[in-house]
């Protein structure tokens, strides 16, 4: 497995790789868990080279604490992913990806408004335009994002159709814990018990009842409630649990 810190040497291997050859790739922020890994499972299947990046993109971030505080282990996430059968890890630095201090940027100005983007202000202009240069860097056939980030997932659907890009935009099942907890990176930082309140998210979210009673049924359990709202056919949360922010969605 290579591990790339830079742009020009990943060009230069990149180069390398017949034109014929499909590669997957896997964008994360690192900290990787299950949900990740089946992402990369995937693509190590369906493609001859699999690619992933690691980067805290930071602006996605619209909150200092929240970008501080996030989980990083990059020991651990190599580990993770050398057993999965990873060929390449693009890890770049903050000024490789952002030469230009983000004065250009993707902006969306409709889906990218409501839900997270009505919570978390700027957060998909800073995704959008990061997934936008890491799929230009990477260059791959297809790319791998989780359902758990629906709203993520759907914007770089549209954004990757928009600018007319050549590139499979595969969508993975969320992975949960066996109590339906969706993995994601920030569970580690619950507390035990918040850890133990947490599987009530889903199965709230799941119970098909009216959005008001969901919401009054998550304080009940303690949770604080940014959103529930229903969209594109799914039930869309998020939820707060001490400095913990959680979202999922589910089917309808
Ligand atoms: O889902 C994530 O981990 C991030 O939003 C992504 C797609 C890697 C962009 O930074």
């Amino acid at each position: 497995m290579q591990i790339f810190n830079s742009t020009a040497d990943w060009l230069i291997f990149r180069k390398s790789i017949p034109a014929e050859k499909p590669i997957g790739f896997v964008p994360t922020m690192g900290a990787l868990h299950k949900g990740h890994l089946s992402l990369m499972k995937k693509s190590v299947d369906e493609n001859d080279l699999t690619v992933m990046s690691i980067f805290v993109n930071p602006t996605q971030f619209n909150n200092q604490n929240d970008l501080e505080n996030y989980p990083r282990n990059f020991e651990s996430d190599s580990n993770l992913i050398r057993a999965i059968g990873v060929d390449a890890v693009f890890f770049p630095t903050k000024d490789e990806i952002y030469p230009n201090h983000y004065r250009y940027r993707i902006i969306e100005n409709e889906k990218s408004k409501i839900m997270e983007g009505a919570y978390r202000p700027g957060h998909f202009d800073g995704v959008l335009t990061v997934v936008m240069k890491l799929l230009n860097i990477v260059n791959p056939t297809r790319a791998y994002f989780g359902e758990k980030d629906y709203q993520q997932l759907m914007l770089i659907r549209d954004m990757v159709a928009s600018f007319f890009m050549d590139i499979e935009i595969i969508a993975c099942p969320t992975i949960r814990e066996k109590d339906g907890l969706a993995l994601s990176s920030r569970n580690i930082l619950l507390t035990k018990e918040e850890r133990a309140i947490a599987p009530n998210f889903y199965k709230t979210l799941n119970s098909h009842n009216p959005t008001d009673s969901i919401k009054k049924e998550l304080n009940e359990y303690g949770f604080g409630v940014d959103y529930i709202e229903d969209y594109f056919g799914r039930r869309f949360g998020a939820v707060t649990l001490g400095n913990v922010r959680l979202i999922d969605n589910v089917k309808l």
